[in-house]
């Protein structure tokens, strides 16, 4: 060949190679915050055990919780939980509900006919626990879920999780999670802030305006899906699979994808010609490693990846 061909060509294969690097970059970077611990965000909120349902309801133990309760719920939701004019009875309301409300901040109100809206917490997790478990042991919790303990969502699959919550919650949330105004001046709240455990939670119980998914609706594994792929994807949208993608819209999605296309088509016509040719080049194929995230979502878990999170009758 002559030296000019072989010039362009590299000029084209060095074009093709900083396309394609520079959108795997943009990927890497785009998040912003590196989810390095994997699955875990928690703020405290799996502390080891919540045992509401499971502790003997001893008096002593209880009395921090009804302490706190009578100082700080009772004007609204009465002394035994049991409602009033001003707030729903918490009667059998189960541990999750309790524990959302109060690791949103939603709770206590200021005043009963304020909005309940997202705040830091009134108190830290052990005051929470022990309010969870004096508000629990007031009354069977049947169906109502306690708080999930050992939530792990390590291994779910967050093709599948992202699947689910385009079609069951990005309705109102959003596909970014961001939230939206509803009807009626009902707002979905933002999903960035939430903890594994809030979704769960937020999931299993139906908060407010928000429908309930029971397990009739979705299985443990499905929420556990979910709730990576919020966690994982919609928090910090960093994703080796490339998944993050659906943080940034289907405009960014087709535009990222024109041009690692664009990268592959030059990186194979360049290969194609080298095969033609002379193998000056060699080696240098094999560039692309981009798996589409839309792949067939082979709902895969690990071992124990089913089970750990059902926790009725708190
Ligand atoms: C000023 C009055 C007020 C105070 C104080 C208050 N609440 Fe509430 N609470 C309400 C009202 C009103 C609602 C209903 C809100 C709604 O549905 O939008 C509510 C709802 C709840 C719910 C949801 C119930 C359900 O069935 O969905 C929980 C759980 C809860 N409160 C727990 C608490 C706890 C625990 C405290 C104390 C730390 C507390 N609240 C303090 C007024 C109050
Ligand atoms: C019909 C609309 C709707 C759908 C569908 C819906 N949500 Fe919600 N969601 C809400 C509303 C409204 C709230 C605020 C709760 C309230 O009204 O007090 C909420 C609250 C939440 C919260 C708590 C946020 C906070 O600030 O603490 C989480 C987490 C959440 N939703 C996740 C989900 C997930 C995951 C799905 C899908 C499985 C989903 N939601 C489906 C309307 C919806």
């Amino acid at each position: 060949m002559t030296p000019s061909h072989a010039l362009w060509r590299r000029a084209l294969l060095s074009f093709a190679l900083l396309v394609s690097a520079s959108f795997v970059g943009v990927f890497l970077l785009g998040g912003g915050r590196a989810d390095v611990s994997g699955g875990g965000i928690s703020t405290g909120v799996n502390a080891p055990s919540l045992t509401s349902q499971d502790s003997p309801t001893a008096a002593g133990q209880l009395a921090v919780g009804r302490t706190l309760f009578v100082q700080n719920c009772s004007s609204c939701h009465g002394i035994d939980a049991s409602g009033g004019n001003r707030a729903p009875p918490l009667l059998g309301v189960g541990g999750a509900t309790v524990d959302l409300w109060l690791s949103s901040g939603w709770m206590p109100l200021a005043e009963p006919t304020a909005e309940p809206e997202r705040k830091p917490a009134k108190f830290d997790r052990t005051e929470v626990l022990e309010i969870v478990r004096y508000v629990t042991s007031l009354a069977p919790s049947f169906d109502n879920p306690g708080i999930p303990v050992g939530l792990d969502i390590s291994h779910a699959n967050v093709a599948v999780g992202f699947s689910l919550f385009a079609l069951n919650c990005a309705p109102c949330h959003t596909i970014t999670g961001a939230g939206d105004a509803l009807a009626d001046g009902i707002q979905a709240p933002p999903l960035h802030g939430v903890t594994k455990t809030m979704v769960w939670e937020a999931v299993r119980t139906g908060p407010g305006n928000m429908p309930r998914f029971g397990p009739g609706t979705l299985s443990s594994a499905q929420v556990d899906d979910i709730v990576g792929y919020v966690v994982k994807n919609i928090q910090h949208p960093v994703s080796p699979g490339g998944l993050s993608l659906g943080g940034v819209g289907p405009v960014a999605e087709g535009f990222v994808g024109l041009f690692v296309g664009v990268g592959a088509c030059l990186l194979a016509a360049l290969w194609v010609g080298d095969r033609t040719e002379t193998d000056e080049d060699g080696g240098q194929d094999g560039q692309e490693g981009h798996d589409g995230p839309e792949s067939p979502d082979g709902h895969e878990h690990g071992p124990g990846g089913d089970d750990h999170s059902e926790l009725a009758h708190a």
